[in-house]
Formats: C-alpha cells, structure tokens, sequence
C-alpha cells in the first residue's frame, strides 16, 4: 500500500457549475452577494497568505500560539488515531499537531485544491515514514465519505473559516461534521472571538490594502472564468462590524453607475452608484454560542482554549 492516496470526490467541471450557479444566483438579487469561496485563485491564496503576515490580522497568529502550546493536550485528550482536516491547504499549522500525535495511523487532508493537497501530502510521508496520508479533493460542505480508518478520530477545522458561514449554514455543516463522529471521536473547531470592534475592522481594512486586494480578487476570477468584464478599480473595498449579527462583513461597491456584462451567463447586471455586493461575512464567537452550536447537533464541548489575549479559541468537542 501507497502511503500517500489522493481521491478526487469532485467532479472535475463541478467547481465551474457551482461558480456559475453562485453568480446568476448571487448578482441578481437584492442585496447582491458573492460567496467567499471563490476568493481563492491562485492569486487570491496568495493574497491571503500576505494577509496572515500583515500586523493587523491577528488570528491566524493567534491560533498559531494556540497549537504550539496546547498540541500535547489536544492530542491527549482526542487519543486519534486517523485525523482527518477539513480544508487543509498548506496543512501548515497541522505540523504542530501532527508532531505531538506520534502514534497517529491515517491523516486525511481534505480540500479543494489538487495542488496543496499534493505538495503537502508528499511532503509529509517523506517526513513521517509511516504515517498514512489519504488525501481527498472534495469540497466538504457538501458532505464526505471518510476512508476506512482506525478510531478515535479527530476531526479538525482551523482558522475561524467557519465564521464564513451564517448561522443557518453552520448549523447544516456541523450536522455534516456530527455525521461523521463514531462516540469516542471528536471535533476541534477554531473559531475568532467578538473583540473591540477597530481591532476587528483593522483586520478586515489593513493599511497597506492587502485585504482590499484580496477582496477586489473575486472579480477577477468571475471576469476570468466567465468572461465578465468587472473592472475591479471601479468598486471601493469596504470593511464593517456588524454588531447585531456579531459578524465582519466584506463588501464592494460601486463607484459608479455602471453595466457589467456577464456573457458566459447572458447576464448583464446593473449597479446603482454606491450599491454593494456583499463578498464575506465572517463571523465572531462567545464560548456560550460555540457551546450552544455544538450543543444543537449533539456534540459536547469538553475544551475550550484560547491565545494569552483571549483573540482566538480552539474547541473540542465530542460525539
Ligand atoms: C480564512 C476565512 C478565516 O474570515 O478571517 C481574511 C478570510 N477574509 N481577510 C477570515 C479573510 C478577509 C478569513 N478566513
């Protein structure tokens, strides 16, 4: 046996649909939205791994310290012996985990892009001999099928991306995660928590414009693959704190009255001045709501870590 596997669960054209349908489905209605997971082209990565160094973004340093400093007891207390990561990419910050899980079986990376999922997966057998690595090219909120692996597993989904969700998605998402849980495994979920609210929009609206970069991107990626001609200097980046929802919203807005032409849908889509197309939310936690979350899908919070400046928390919870 191979110790490195890769099983593509996504059909090859179905992330060509799933944009298309989001587009028509997103640009043509009131208030306009685009999902944040188109963001993530080659360029977009990119742009984002510039933002997790920018002085501004704390959490993904936050979360860091986290791992670096807890991984013993986090892998003490699952006792895993298959650890599966939902959105993996460059499994950078999984090495602290994986380094304290000496006696782990099976780890199953689990992402979207090929190409991460290669480049850290062979990386890691070569490091670990031994370790199994399976990795899955699947876009995981739309459900899994695991490999066959020994128990307790651990189920881990890092840097606060399910704040990325509305409440109504977590819910079905978590369910998903809850599907996948045998009694004894669990899941470790990190998630961003409610903070002064400039600390939190300086996050999201960087003095160097990295985010506003990163935000402007996902015109790009529609004008790429669907023909569109967006302008991406015609919108201004905007970055505020929704207090009721608890949430950082992203969003674009047109500097203009303006007509964009969408031709691989037959669209056009008009734009007022000043209108907005809603491009991200990201959402910020309490303890409580996490408990409650994990609660109202049948997982029990067992622990709750978080960095010194009480930023960022990890959680474990079981089934
Ligand atoms: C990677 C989804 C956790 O919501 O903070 C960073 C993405 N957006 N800056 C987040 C993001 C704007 C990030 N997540």
């Amino acid at each position: 046996m191979s110790p490195f596997l890769l099983t593509r669960t996504l059909p090859e054209d179905a992330t060509d649909a799933a944009l298309r349908a989001d587009v028509l489905e997103g640009l043509t209605r009131a208030p306009k939205t685009l999902p944040p997971k188109w963001f993530y082209d080659a360029r977009g990565s990119e742009l984002f791994e510039r933002i997790t160094e920018l002085p501004e973004y704390y959490p993904t340093r936050a979360e860091r310290e986290i791992l670096v400093g807890r991984a013993g007891e986090i892998a003490a207390a699952s006792g895993a012996r298959t650890l599966v990561e939902l959105g993996s990419g460059s499994s950078d910050k999984t090495r602290h985990l994986l380094d304290a899980m000496p006696g782990l079986h099976t780890y199953v990376p689990v992402d979207v892009s090929e190409s991460a999922l290669r480049q850290a997966g062979e990386a890691l057998v070569a490091e670990r001999p031994g370790l199994n690595v399976h990795a899955l090219i699947a876009d995981f909120t739309a459900g899994l099928d695991l490999p066959e692996t020994p128990g307790p597993r651990l189920v881990v989904f890092l840097g606060g991306t399910i704040g990325n969700l509305v409440p109504a998605e977590r819910a079905a998402f978590l369910g998903a995660v809850r599907a996948l849980l045998a009694p004894g495994d669990a899941l470790l979920l990190g998630t961003d928590l409610v903070k002064d609210e400039a600390v939190l929009v300086a996050a999201y609206d960087d003095a160097a414009g990295v985010t506003a970069e990163f935000n402007k991107n996902v015109l790009n990626v529609v004008d790429r693959e669907l023909g569109a001609d967006f302008d991406p200097d015609a919108f201004d980046h905007v970055a505020l704190w929704n207090a009721e929802c608890e949430w950082i919203e992203m969003r674009l807005r047109s500097r203009t009255a303006q007509t964009v032409k969408i031709p691989a849908l037959d669209l056009a889509v008009d734009f007022e001045a000043g209108e907005e197309v809603r491009t991200e939310v990201s959402a910020k936690f309490r303890k409580e709501g996490v408990r409650d979350e994990l609660a109202s899908v049948g997982l029990e919070l067992t622990h709750w870590w978080t960095d010194e400046e009480g930023r960022f928390a990890l959680s474990l919870s079981g089934a």
